[in-house]
């Protein structure tokens, strides 16, 4: 056990402990095979009466709501559901009402705890409603595809989407403990892994060369399903998220630099009408493939580790050009507006994260638009 780790529930032997420092908010994110099963107990020390209200979509129930539940009994935990439907559209404020309603109706008190057992859509639905239901009550992540382990379950952000773009309506709220069971990673559709996988390519395109290379060595086996692999990657990236977080819980600095790809990313998102033509995690890795692009057009960063970031996505099976999206026209200009509408927007200035290479992300406002407008222009004529 990680010395400052603050779980004191058993846990299997191959299990890892990240811990994210915030004084009196501090979790820590076990990651594990087999944790869901054991759940109820690993939740009880951090539980300040023995009654959850789990937050899962039908997908997810489907697959892995009995073992949580089970263990949750064995725990003599009381539990209530709370199921909705699948898909982005449930990030909505009508949804959110629901919840609410949901949890006020099961008799949710200031003690109780919210667990949210899903992808980042219901992380970050049950999340926002464990912030505003009785002011404020605790929740437990239990991620359930590779993107939520290793990005959206972990540092506290939860949101819904509002009509003005996604994640524009929202809360810090830190869950008191994630639970990572890198065994619910076999059931992910391998398009769903793979976008995961975007974000963990991420940590190492922005800051760990070394995490870069161990990837593009062992990205494969880990995608075909080596266990051991996988959950070293999914450690390593929430060690570094816990340490961006840690530094920068809100936002006003380092943290946005966990948001490389996503300025252009959003933008490619918003156009695609989030129907299923682009996950989030594929936006990401052709919006990373875009900042390390631009970074070379200014001359910050050698043409190379541009070159080899995308060999690395393209190797795997992401898409690293707009051209990769089916069915999609792109225009320049559209997209540059719609990188305006996003939230990275301060005082009317984009902020971009560049790279000067792998490992070296550092964050500016200061591009100028005709660059910008050129390396998208090449971006969509690739
Ligand atoms: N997903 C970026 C962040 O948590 O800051």
């Amino acid at each position: 056990m990680t010395p400052d780790s603050k779980s004191g529930a058993p846990r299997g032997p191959s299990d890892r402990v990240v811990p994210v420092s915030l004084g009196d908010r501090s979790y820590d994110i076990v990651i594990g095979a087999g944790l869901l099963s054991i759940a109820g107990a690993l939740m009880t020390p951090h539980l300040p009466i023995p009654k959850v209200f789990i937050v899962t979509d039908e997908t997810v129930a489907a697959l892995h709501l009995s073992t949580l539940t089970e263990s949750l009994s064995e725990a003599g935990v009381a539990h209530t559901v709370i199921t909705v439907a699948p898909g982005e559209s449930t990030k909505s404020f009508a949804t959110l009402e629901t919840v609410l309603d949901a949890l006020l109706e099961g008799g949710l008190e200031r003690k109780s705890t919210v667990v949210a057992l899903g992808g980042g859509v219901v992380g970050d639905l049950a999340g926002f409603a464990a912030a505003i239901a009785q002011r404020g009550v605790r929740f437990i992540q239990i991620p359930t595809t590779l993107l939520s382990q290793v990005d959206s379950s972990v540092g506290g952000k939860t949101a819904v989407n509002a009509k003005a773009g996604k994640n524009l309506i929202g809360a810090f709220h830190q869950p008191s403990l994630v639970l990572a069971d890198t065994d619910v990673l076999d059931s992910l559709p391998r398009r769903e892994l793979l976008a995961g996988y975007a974000e963990v390519v991420k940590y190492g395109a922005l800051g760990d060369a070394s995490f870069f290379e161990w990837l593009e060595r062992n990205g494969p086996a880990l995608l075909d399903g080596d266990a051991s692999l996988r959950a070293e990657a999914v450690a390593r990236s929430c060690e570094a998220k816990a340490r961006i977080v840690a530094r920068d819980e809100r936002e006003s600095g380092v943290r946005a630099l966990l948001n490389l790809g996503h300025t252009f990313g959003h933008a490619l998102e918003s156009r695609c009408e989030y129907d299923g033509r682009l996950l989030h995690g594929e936006g990401v890795a052709i919006g990373m493939a875009m900042a390390f692009d631009l970074s070379v057009r200014l001359g910050l960063c050698a043409g190379q580790d541009g070159e080899r970031l995308k060999a690395h996505l393209r190797a795997v099976g992401l898409p690293v050009s707009p051209s990769d999206i089916p069915d999609t026209d792109f225009s320049a200009e559209d997209l540059i507006r719609r990188m305006g509408s996003d939230k990275k927007v301060s005082a009317g200035k984009l902020t971009f994260i560049l790279a000067k290479g792998l490992g070296r992300a550092f964050i500016t406002q200061d591009v100028d638009p005709e660059n910008l407008r050129a390396s998208v222009s090449a971006a969509l004529a690739a």
